[in-house]
């Protein structure tokens, strides 16, 4: 097969974290002309990823600016990788997840006539407005997308109800946990850590759609944990986001037992992640992690569009009300029968092999000959009966 060039375009920390392996993976693929592009939507988060994972970028779009508005990052993107794929003419681009990086990357390659590869392709809270305006930038990728690259059955037969070929459609896992290999190590030590009496609740927040009314009362709940609790250390790397700082600094109640930290490296969240007793978020990728690292999480968010860790047993949803939240941590940490089976569900997100798997699934996108991985087996697929005969997809 004549080399194809595969450009990955991203542009912040949760897609960079997923994209790192997956470039990893092509770069050493002899089949493969690996191009990054990265639209630097995030700045300092992103490069934090590109340092850890040492990705070299063939171009830095810059596009970021504080407070920057959807509109904003939606054009500026466009423009600019207009411009780079009239020099670089990929043979394939590859986009992930639902920022709107990943949406306006998708439309441009269109424009292009270039083919879309979606990875972590499917998920759906079928609320347009929730997350926002993440929900409608993965539909409006997925139905720009030639090759789909679902993380789960569930996210699969998300894609098949909306009338996707299913021959375009593979269920690969999700490549974060992939990057937990090369972060996860059993030599650890942070400040934050330092007292091994308290219970540690590790909390990130920064969706759009929580900002304001919902982030305050989150933070209202916070400082009742602390007041209630005086074995409890709640350690939260903020978000960039001035308007997260804001809320932050207006509404949670100093205490030496409140880290206000900033955000941490990927090598450093992971690690801190797994030796912390609970999670409180609203971040997507974290929730893929959890049960991995054997953490039970509280999604602070009224739905989430990763149902598969909610039916494995790791994540509960409980909303963003004051009372929900204080009443949930002290239930999961009053309870231990409760606590242990949060903490050691089974991971329905990935096997490690996603990477491989895609690339693979590339490869025979340009190659009919080539053999590609079985897919993952997920078992937690909550619509799932019995045990369906999964498609091999090894001739
Ligand atoms: C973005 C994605 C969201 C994803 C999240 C991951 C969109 C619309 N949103 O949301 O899907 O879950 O990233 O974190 O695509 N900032 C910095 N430095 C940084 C990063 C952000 O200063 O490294 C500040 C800037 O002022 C920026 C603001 O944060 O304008 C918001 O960043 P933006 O990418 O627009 O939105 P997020 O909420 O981060
Ligand atoms: N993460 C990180 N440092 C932090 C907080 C999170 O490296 O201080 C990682 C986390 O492990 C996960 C990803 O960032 O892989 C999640 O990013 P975020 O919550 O910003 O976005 P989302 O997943 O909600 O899109």
């Amino acid at each position: 097969m004549e080399k194809k060039k595969i450009m990955t375009i991203f542009g912040t920390r949760p897609e960079a974290i997923k994209m790192a392996p997956i470039i990893k993976e092509i770069e050493k693929d002899v089949r493969f002309e690996s191009c990054v592009v990265v639209t630097a939507q995030h700045r300092e988060m992103l490069d934090q990823v590109l340092e850890t994972f040492a990705i070299k970028t063939d171009y830095d779009l810059n596009i970021m600016t504080p407070n920057q508005t959807l509109a904003a990052i939606t054009s500026r993107s466009i423009a600019l990788l207009d411009d780079v794929f009239d020099q670089v003419k990929p043979d394939m681009v590859l986009v992930h997840g639902d920022t709107t990086t990943t949406f306006a990357a998708a439309l441009t390659a269109f424009y292009h006539q270039i083919p879309i590869g979606h990875v972590e392709a499917g998920l759906r809270t079928y609320d347009k407005y929730s997350p926002f305006p993440e929900e409608m930038n993965r539909q409006m990728t997925d139905a720009l997308a030639d090759l789909y690259f679902a993380p789960t059955s569930l996210s699969r037969d998300n894609l098949l109800k909306a009338n996707y070929d299913a021959s375009q459609i593979y269920v690969t896992g999700n490549s974060a946990i992939d990057a937990l290999a090369y972060t996860v190590t059993p030599e650890f030590s942070h400040e934050a850590l330092k007292n091994s009496e308290a219970k540690k609740i590790l909390i990130t927040m920064h969706r759009r759609e929580n900002l304001g009314q919902n982030m305050m009362q989150v933070f209202r709940a916070i400082n009742q944990i602390l007041d209630n609790h005086a074995n409890i250390e709640i350690i939260f790397p903020m978000h960039k986001n001035p308007k997260i700082r804001a809320l932050i600094s207006t509404h949670l109640k100093p205490s030496s037992r409140l880290h206000l930290i900033e955000p941490l490296d990927v090598f450093e969240f992971h690690n801190l992640a797994k030796r912390s007793d609970l999670i409180l978020t609203d971040s997507g990728g974290i929730q893929e992690e959890a049960p991995s690292l054997g953490v039970p999480v509280l999604v602070l968010r009224e739905s989430t569009e990763r149902p598969e860790g909610v039916a494995a047993g790791t994540l509960k949803v409980v909303g963003t009300f004051e009372e929900d939240v204080v009443s949930a941590v002290d239930g999961l940490l009053s309870d231990p029968v409760a606590y242990e089976k949060m903490a050691t569900a089974q991971n329905p997100y990935g096997d490690g092999k996603t990477s491989e798997r895609i690339v693979s699934i590339i490869a025979r996108y340009f190659d009919s000959t080539v053999e590609i991985l079985p897919e993952f087996s997920d078992k937690t697929n909550p619509n799932r009966k019995g045990n369906p005969d999964e498609k091999k997809l090894v001739d």
